[in-house]
């Protein structure tokens, strides 16, 4: 993955305090310019007053088309990031970097950018591919547990729908995986495949006109 520009990383306080340094210090080593900016935690961040909050941000910033918006979180952050990059100088690069398992394994893959409205949810959006998608397991070690066990049920949905032996794998090591401290050679196995599947699906199928419906 090659860098222009700017990076401007979109992320919520918690993600940041948690992993924003991590990043920052990256970035910082490759000699790529960034800046941030961090919106509150929760589904309420995925509004066009956000959304219009970071367009400003952008704009005082000069953002420019050939710089990348990277979000960094679970699936508030994707899909708000997502949607600003998708429409910003009607489109510039962005880059996933999911620290949830439900954004690993869905929110990250497939390019579903979204804010809701007051009558729903995702309602104005767009399909916007992410250069990358970049999942690191480590950053799930910080997660409350209830909401790592919750990404989980999109994990056992790609098993059910797509993959046997991938039901198989997560029935077999249940314990280990709903476990306060389960094993990150694991969690990656198990992520590593059910993201194949999803990928396989959405590159199929980008705008849902068929395939990729069963996902949902
Ligand atoms: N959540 C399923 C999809 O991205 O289409």
């Amino acid at each position: 993955l090659k860098l222009n520009g700017t990076v401007f990383l979109i992320s919520d306080a918690d993600v940041m305090e948690a992993h924003g340094e991590r990043v920052a210090g990256v970035l910082q080593e490759a000699g790529i310019a960034g800046a941030s900016y961090v919106v509150p935690g929760g589904e309420a961040s995925k509004s066009l007053r956000v959304a219009s909050e970071l367009y400003g941000w952008l704009s005082e910033q000069r953002a420019e088309r050939g710089d990348t918006v990277v979000a960094l979180g679970g699936g508030v952050v994707g899909d708000l990031a997502g949607y600003v990059a998708a429409t910003y100088l009607r489109g510039m690069p962005f880059v996933q970097l999911p620290t949830s398992v439900l954004a690993m394994n869905d929110a990250a893959i497939g390019g579903k950018a979204a804010v809701d409205l007051p009558a729903g949810k995702n309602l104005v959006g767009a399909f916007h591919q992410p250069r990358a998608v970049l999942a690191d397991i480590e950053t799930l070690a910080t997660m409350p547990h209830r909401a790592l066990l919750e990404g989980f049920a999109e994990v056992i949905k790609h098993a059910l729908i797509l993959d046997p032996e991938l039901l198989a794998l997560l029935e077999q090591h249940a314990g280990e995986l709903t476990s306060t401290d389960p094993d990150p050679d694991l969690l990656t196995q198990v992520t590593a495949r059910s993201v194949r599947l999803k990928a396989l699906v959405v590159s199929s199928d980008p705008q849902e006109q068929g395939l990729r419906a069963t996902l949902n």
